[in-house]
């Protein structure tokens, strides 16, 4: 029997205390060699490419109000099919209105009908406890816009672009329950071309898209959020859902924040491969502290856990990131289940504002 001497107890406590130690060290240590040393090296034979399977497709037709999952969808170049075509304005300004000034915008629902041809738009009743329903063609024709909207200057962020620009009985009950006149507003055919980090000559091509805030596709991964979501529950917050990030494709993931590194991906399976630059990070506002289905704003959560550690990009530092913003080389058939290849990563990521 071992004698219970100090000396004893201090070895003992090393053999317990040295492997939590060095362990997650070594995961830190392999992790900065592979993603970092190693492909500096040109060593990238040394590890598989990383993949991952889409695990959800989200689509927010009407900008910052809520959105929907698919099963399948067709990826374009300006992001997913129904993706933010349309978005909210002021009537007299016709300045663009969003989720950071309105939460109550996440409680306006769409979802599309059972042919798919329609967008149903659900906006709470404000003299009842019911709902008001709104349904618009999903693709209106050139026709059908002509006759049914009238077209005009729209301003998103500093920039004027233009909208198709809905009647007053489509408008009424948004801005009913917004308690202020605001107008429905389909995208018009001004391109609006990307900016920052998506500018052409950075992209090397000129791609466009809707009322995305900058860039057409966000990729989440789960890992990221469960990683986010342990160190939430550790200070007594509930795990939040990966909708608060408003993603539109959303993969199992592996390590945790791999994402940062991205550069090029990959979706395939049985369909035509597509290829997608990732262009940034995405850096956050307190958006994701906004319960999509109250539309109740919590005060700190997730925005000072993210802030603590989660601002790691040069070009925006005093901001949280999470999720990845990029751009569609090409367009086709996506659906939950294909697989996301990460074909090329890099240590220059850094955001440059765009819009
Ligand atoms: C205008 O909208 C109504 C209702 O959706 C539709 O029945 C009508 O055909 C539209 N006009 C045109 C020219 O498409
Ligand atoms: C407003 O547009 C809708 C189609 O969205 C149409 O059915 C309706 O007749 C229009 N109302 C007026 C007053 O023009
Ligand atoms: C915004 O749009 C105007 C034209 O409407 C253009 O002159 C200006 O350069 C744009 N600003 C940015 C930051 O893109």
């Amino acid at each position: 029997m071992v004698e219970t001497t100090p000396v004893s107890i201090l070895v003992l406590g090393l053999f317990i205390l040295l492997p939590i130690i060095i362990f997650p060290k070594l995961k830190g240590w392999t992790h900065t060699a592979q993603s970092t040393i190693l492909p500096r090296l040109g060593l990238r034979f040394w590890r598989s490419r990383q993949s991952s399977e889409i695990v959800s497709l989200r689509m927010y037709p009407i900008k910052s109000c809520r959105g929907f999952e698919v099963q399948k969808t067709i990826l374009k170049e300006h992001g997913l099919d129904l993706d933010r075509r349309w978005m909210l304005v002021d009537a007299k300004t016709n300045e663009f209105l969003t989720i950071r000034q309105i939460p109550d915008m996440t409680r306006i629902g769409t979802a599309l009908s059972d042919n798919g041809l329609d967008l149903i738009i659900t906006i709470p009743d404000v003299d009842s406890e019911s709902v008001i329903t709104v349904s618009i063609p999903c693709h209106p024709s050139l026709d059908w816009l002509k006759s049914n909207t009238t077209i005009a200057p729209v301003k998103i962020w500093d920039n004027d672009t233009d909208g198709y620009i809905y009647n007053e009985s489509i408008n009424a009950p948004f801005s009913a329950f917004l308690g202020r006149p605001v107008a429905l507003v389909y995208k018009g055919p001004t391109p609006r071309i990307l900016k920052g980090n998506g500018d052409p000559s950075l992209l090397g091509r000129i791609q466009t898209t809707g009322f995305p805030d900058v860039f057409p596709i966000l990729i989440a991964s789960e890992a990221s959020l469960s990683e986010l979501n342990n160190r939430l529950r550790r200070t007594g917050v509930d795990p939040i859902t990966v909708e608060r990030f408003r993603p539109n494709i959303v993969i199992k993931g592996q390590t945790p924040w791999s994402e940062d590194s991205w550069k090029t991906v990959r979706i395939s399976g049985d369909r035509k491969p597509l290829d997608l630059d990732v262009v940034a990070r995405c850096a956050r506002c307190q958006v994701p502290n906004v319960d999509p289905d109250s539309a109740v704003k919590h005060k700190k959560q997730p925005w000072d856990m993210l802030v603590s550690y989660r601002r790691v990009d040069e070009g925006i530092k005093y901001k949280p990131c999470f999720g990845m913003l990029s751009a569609p080389r090409s367009e086709g058939v996506v659906e939950v289940g294909m697989r996301l290849e990460v074909l090329e990563e890099t240590s220059e990521h850094r955001y440059i504002k765009g819009f």
